[in-house]
């Protein structure tokens, strides 16, 4: 970028914004984050990523190094310098609804128009509910100082955990929402590499922008839960979802991606926007729109039922007292995120049922322990699987889909296997001498 170039704070420092702020200066920009989290600030000034990601910590070393990126909790002085500011504070949530909390959002936002000097931007990035973005601008409004010209645009984030730099870096699509001549253009300077590397601008209104996001997500969801379902239709006639979700992929308007029958979707996005775009449509009366991610969502959670109640049958009906070997504990692969962690749900319940249950994730054991104490964790595959009566296979880790079932099977009690992510061979795990189970696959 040019020395005119506009300054950039991102507001929310977590998966979203550490992502962002690191990607920005990356690209050239001067960038400040900013957080409330003391120890997240300090963490990231000194180079450490306080969760899984890969890429990001050398990119973050390199460029704090450059003295382009830094990282404060003094948002007064971060937003006094910067032209645009991105709001990437986290909306979970609620605690008593479906409802998104926008606490955060509103909070970041009232702190960036308060400490605005100069005319500014500012992008909202969060994943919201319809119809904030507006309520956004009025807050704004009134909270801006006089005389300072500011505008605030919807700009979502489709960034996945495990690919946030290359995704922040080569979006898909770059969707700008309630922009003026002014702020497009300042936009289009920020984005001006991935634009000019191909990836294309769609130009809208605020709401557009901000359902793109959580629409992108509610059809992922239901891609994964209409393969779910016909996954249990599979086990039933005795067919195999993997290679039915193959021949279907073969259609390129089908596609092949997300068409993973198995545990089904978890972590912090597609379970809590599905339910947030539940209570928003019901809200605006558009219900069949909420009918349908209801089902969506009770067929992801049937799944993790469905794989509780094979446990017990592969142990003849109760767990009381069997050692389950549980390989993984992360909502997917590539991440220490355990957040709404299909795995840990599922070894949680049957730890409840009485089974010793034994988790081993090769990056969420820590994140994991914080959140299910009770549950024992191992150091590794091996030492999970000791002494197992059933091994249960809950995220698909390269680590796992390597091992040699061969040598593995001896270490067990009884070498049973059930895999949740429809990832093995079944045919490589029975010849080595396991009782294979997959969820949508035929049985032996
Ligand atoms: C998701 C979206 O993919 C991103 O585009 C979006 O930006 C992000 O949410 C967000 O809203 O911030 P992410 O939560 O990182 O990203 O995870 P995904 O890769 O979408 O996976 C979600 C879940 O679906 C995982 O639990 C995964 O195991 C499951 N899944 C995925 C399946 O069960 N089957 C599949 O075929 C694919």
């Amino acid at each position: 970028p040019a020395g005119d170039a506009p300054r950039l704070t991102v507001l929310g420092t977590g998966y979203l914004g550490a992502t962002h702020a690191v990607a920005m200066a990356e690209l050239g920009f001067d960038v400040t984050g900013v957080d409330t989290d003391q120890a997240k600030v300090d963490a990231l000034q000194a180079g450490k990523v306080p969760f899984y990601e890969p890429g990001l910590p050398e990119l973050l070393e390199k460029n704090l190094a450059t003295g382009r990126l830094r990282f404060t909790t003094d948002v007064a002085s971060a937003v006094a310098q910067g032209d645009v500011h991105f709001v990437c504070v986290g909306t979970p949530q609620q605690r008593t609804s479906h409802a998104a909390n926008l606490a955060y959002v509103e909070a970041a936002t009232t702190a960036v128009a308060r400490h605005l000097t100069k005319d500014a931007v500012i992008v909202g990035k969060s994943t919201v509910p319809v119809g904030t973005a507006a309520r956004l601008r009025e807050l704004v409004a009134r909270e801006a100082p006089a005389g300072v010209d500011v505008e605030l645009v919807w700009n979502p984030e489709f960034l996945r955990e495990g690919k946030a730099v290359g995704d922040t870096l080569h979006p898909d699509r770059i969707v700008l929402g309630g922009v003026s001549a002014r702020s497009e253009a300042v936009l289009r300077t920020v984005y001006a590499t991935p634009i000019a590397e191909g990836s294309p601008v769609v130009v809208t209104d605020l709401p557009t922008a901000e359902l793109v996001k959580v629409s992108a997500n509610a059809f992922l969801a239901t891609k994964i839960s209409f393969i779910n379902a016909i996954a249990g239709v599979c086990e039933a006639a005795g067919a195999d979802v993997t290679v039915l979700a193959d021949a279907l992929g073969h259609d390129v308007r089908i596609g092949r991606q997300f068409l993973d029958a198995g545990l089904g979707f978890g972590g912090g996005c597609l379970p809590k926007d599905i339910r947030a775009l539940m209570h928003r449509a019901n809200e605006l009366g558009a219900h069949r729109a909420a009918g349908l991610l209801q089902q969506v969502d009770e067929i992801n959670m049937g799944q993790r039922e469905r794989v509780i109640d094979m446990a017990l049958e592969a142990c003849g009906g109760s767990v009381l007292n069997r050692r389950i070997g549980v390989l993984g504990a992360a909502f997917k692969p590539l991440t220490d995120d355990v957040r709404d962690s299909p795995a840990l749900n599922v070894a949680a319940a049957l730890h409840l049922r009485g089974a010793q249950v034994t988790v081993y994730d090769p990056e969420a054991g820590d994140t994991a322990r914080r959140l299910f104490p009770t549950l024992s964790y191992a150091t590794s595959v091996d030492e999970a699987v000791e002494g197992a009566d059933v091994v249960l296979v809950l995220t698909e880790w390269d680590q796992f889909l390597g091992e040699d079932p061969a040598r593995l099977a001896p270490l067990t009690h009884r070498a049973r296997v059930i895999d949740a992510r429809g990832k093995l061979s079944a045919e490589a795990w029975r010849t080595a001498g396991w009782d294979f189970t997959g969820l949508g696959r035929a049985a032996a």
